[in-house]
């Protein structure tokens, strides 16, 4: 795929990504949830986590429209994980995405809520039947499926327990291996969950199951390096969130325990390895994919 063709594959797909959640966030919700739900979650955030679900659905042949919903899932996850992260208990931390995080604008309790509602939705518009016509009915086996993925991911095993490691290792000298395992569960995990969903609804064979998940580990783990790397070379108006915060709040990370070079030479090495799982995965067109895997290494912000 050419970078133009990409470039508005991508516009196209953010765009939808938007309208969707848009529709499917409610504003409603009582007491002002409903508002602090939308602040953390529309209006910011690149969208990365969506966009590998519906390029694993298109790589896999499967229907984009299938796949909006466990790409809001995952975004609603993702965003959940944000406004806790930020809470004063964790990194304590006022920008996120460019504007005051949401315990700063609505409180704590509110932003406790608003990430629990968010974690609740996410599951909701997994295994709810279509609210019209133009939408995508899940099959209860798919269903059943990316709610697996999902809660894997996002769960003790994943996110939750890498955010846990993460608490307990503020001022100690992690190994590479404990840094590691560290970024796959709080990161990564979702970020291949996200490869992984979008595969489920396509049509893989086992060997382009293996080939994406070993994709997705190589990207998940990726990204999160590079997120050390920007924290320590960027600004916070390109971040969009506080620059230099790992350091402030003594976290053993990539560019601590490796040093800056080695951190951006494990992020080429493991988007080579990306590439390569890419390669052996059979399927006919991953350009959509390996597009996005050059981004999330490349990427400024
Ligand atoms: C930031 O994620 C937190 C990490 C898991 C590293 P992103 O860099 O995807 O943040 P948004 O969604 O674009 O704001
Ligand atoms: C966050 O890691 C990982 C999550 C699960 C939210 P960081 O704490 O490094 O994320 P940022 O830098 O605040 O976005
Ligand atoms: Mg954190
Ligand atoms: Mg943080
Ligand atoms: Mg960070």
């Amino acid at each position: 795929m050419k970078a133009a063709a990409f470039e508005g594959w991508k516009q196209q797909a953010q765009a939808a990504v938007e309208a969707a959640l848009q529709a499917w966030v409610p504003g409603a919700a009582p007491a002002g949830l409903g508002e602090a739900m939308r602040y953390g979650v529309l209006d910011g955030g690149k969208r990365v986590r969506p966009l590998l679900v519906l390029a694993a659905a298109r790589a896999t042949g499967g229907d984009e429209l299938a796949a909006m919903r466990p790409a809001v899932a995952v975004e609603l996850i993702h965003a959940y994980s944000l406004i806790h992260d930020d809470m004063p208990c964790m990194d304590n931390d006022v920008l996120r995405r460019g504007k005051p995080t949401v315990h700063v604008r609505f409180g704590q309790a509110q932003a406790m809520l608003a990430g629990d509602a968010m974690h609740t939705l996410a599951f909701e518009l997994l295994t709810a039947p279509p609210g019209h016509e133009a939408d995508f009915e899940l099959s209860p086996r798919l269903s059943a499926l990316l709610c697996a993925l999902l809660a894997r991911a996002a769960g003790h095993a994943g996110m939750a327990g890498g955010q846990a490691i993460d608490l307990a290792s503020v001022g100690k000298a992690l190994s590479h291996a404990q840094l590691r395992d560290m970024h796959r569960r709080k990161t990564g995990a979702l970020l291949q969950a996200s490869v992984m969903m979008g595969a489920a609804c396509g049509q893989a064979d086992a060997r382009a199951w293996r080939a994406l998940g070993e994709y997705g580990d190589a990207i998940g783990l990726a990204f999160q390096i590079v997120d050390d790397i920007l924290d320590a070379t960027q600004e916070s108006a390109t971040l969009g969130k506080t620059a230099g915060k790992d350091l402030d709040c003594n976290k053993p990370t990539y560019v601590t325990v490796l040093g800056l070079d080695a951190a951006r030479r494990q992020a080429d090495e493991l988007h080579a390895q990306a590439q390569a799982a890419l390669a052996r995965s059979g399927l006919s067109d991953v350009s959509t994919l390996a597009r996005l895997a050059e981004r999330i290494v490349e990427r400024e912000s």
